[in-house]
């Protein structure tokens, strides 16, 4: 291998082989949907919604513009507002706290379990003490598939059960993967995913979903979709949004449904190369029992005491890019540092911030090239 060979660039998320992979599908779903010119609501969103329907085994699916509206659409929904507390994880991207203070109730953070990064049972229950302490009424809670991992959607169901909070789950990166043999979008009362570009399955744009079974939400759902539009178009009857998913990326997302299977096996045994490759020099993810991931992330952690900035530097000094998710936890954040956290603090979440760090992950991921990573980053920690 020469010198250029080596150190050509890696990239994080190769969405562009996939775009080969799809090719001229892709152009002609574009194409029909230029040819209808229907760019709002057309049939193309409906078919979607029911080949995710199918996927899922959700009984409705209403596809809207983003995660995070898929997340404060149900919020809304529910009329969430001011002395209303949600549970949340505080080590999570950023929508998921967000979409509940939007709506004028309290985020209160809870802390995410050492080995999965997914909520931790027992802090969710020192939350929900929190919250009541604090004078607010938990209404409902949100674990999050982080990094593509299922949560522990039994023991945080049961608890939700025991408090009557409804769940929604963030399934923004763990859409495709499954809990003890069922695909997410059927736990709790609804499901929410993204479809943002470097999400396992994406569109090209901005886009996202809603999955429940119950008939009364997913009705409500589609109203605030428009507007909070009643059956007479001009008569709104409750607030809402302009939150519709376009014709254009659903026609995309439907060619990209139909190979979402294999890639999700492709994504796997990636992981289970960087397992084999580096579970002895830094700490890979475990999969709790019972669970799967679509690896939206693969994320170790660094051994205690090691430069997480100057890993990453050796890293891209070869060509191989890294990503941090998340260097601080929504807690520690300037706009969410005011709402509270569960008693006894976030420790782990903390220190998941301080030694995390994210390696390249997708379907395309080679063995040549994955070689070429598993040696950088055994190379940069003996180092
Ligand atoms: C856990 C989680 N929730 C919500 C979202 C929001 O999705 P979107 O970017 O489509 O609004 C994301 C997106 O990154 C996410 O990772």
């Amino acid at each position: 291998m020469n010198q250029q060979v080596r150190s050509q660039p890696i990239p994080f998320i190769d969405i562009v082989a996939q775009r080969q992979r799809l090719g001229r599908s892709i152009d002609e779903a574009v194409s029909r949907v230029l040819a209808h010119c229907q760019f709002i609501n057309g049939p193309e969103v409906t078919t979607l919604e029911a080949a995710l329907a199918k996927f899922s085994g959700a009984r409705h699916v209403i596809a809207c513009a983003s995660g995070t509206d898929a997340l404060l659409m149900v919020l809304m929904a529910k009329q969430l507002g001011p002395g209303d507390a949600v549970l949340c994880p505080s080590f999570t991207f950023c929508a998921t706290g967000e979409a509940v203070a939007l709506t004028g109730a309290t985020p209160v953070f809870v802390d995410v379990d050492e080995a999965t990064f997914n909520m931790d049972a027992a802090s969710l229950e020192r939350g929900i003490a929190t919250a009541k302490r604090l004078g607010l009424k938990p209404r409902a809670v949100i674990p999050v598939d982080l990094f593509g991992q299922s949560a522990d959607h039994d023991a945080v169901g049961a608890i939700a059960a025991a408090e009557g909070l409804f769940v929604l789950d963030d399934a923004a990166q763990g859409f495709g993967a499954s809990y003890k043999g069922r695909r997410l979008g059927t736990f709790g009362l609804a499901t929410a995913t993204s479809f943002f570009p470097a999400k396992p399955l994406g569109c090209f744009g901005d886009g996202g979903a809603i999955f429940t079974d119950d008939d009364e939400l997913a009705e409500r759902l589609r109203s605030i979709r428009v507007h909070g539009q009643g059956s007479d178009k001009y008569d709104n009857v409750r607030l809402g949004l302009t939150a519709r998913l376009d014709t254009m990326q659903a026609a995309i997302l439907i060619e990209k449904l139909g190979i979402f299977e294999d890639e999700i096996a492709a994504r796997n045994e990636v992981a289970e190369r960087y397992a084999r490759g580096l579970g002895n020099v830094v700490t890979v993810p475990r999969l709790a029992e019972g669970c799967t991931s679509v690896w939206a992330q693969y994320t170790i952690r660094l051994p205690k005491g090691a430069n997480r900035d100057g890993f990453a530097a050796a890293l891209k000094a070869q060509g191989i890019p890294s990503a941090i998710y998340y260097p601080k936890s929504m807690h520690q954040q300037t706009a969410y540092r005011y709402f509270p956290v569960a008693d006894g603090g976030l420790p782990v979440s903390e220190r998941l911030s301080g030694d995390v760090i994210s390696l390249p992950m997708h379907a395309y991921l080679d063995e040549p090239t994955q070689a070429r990573i598993i040696a950088a980053v055994r190379g940069a920690i003996s180092a």
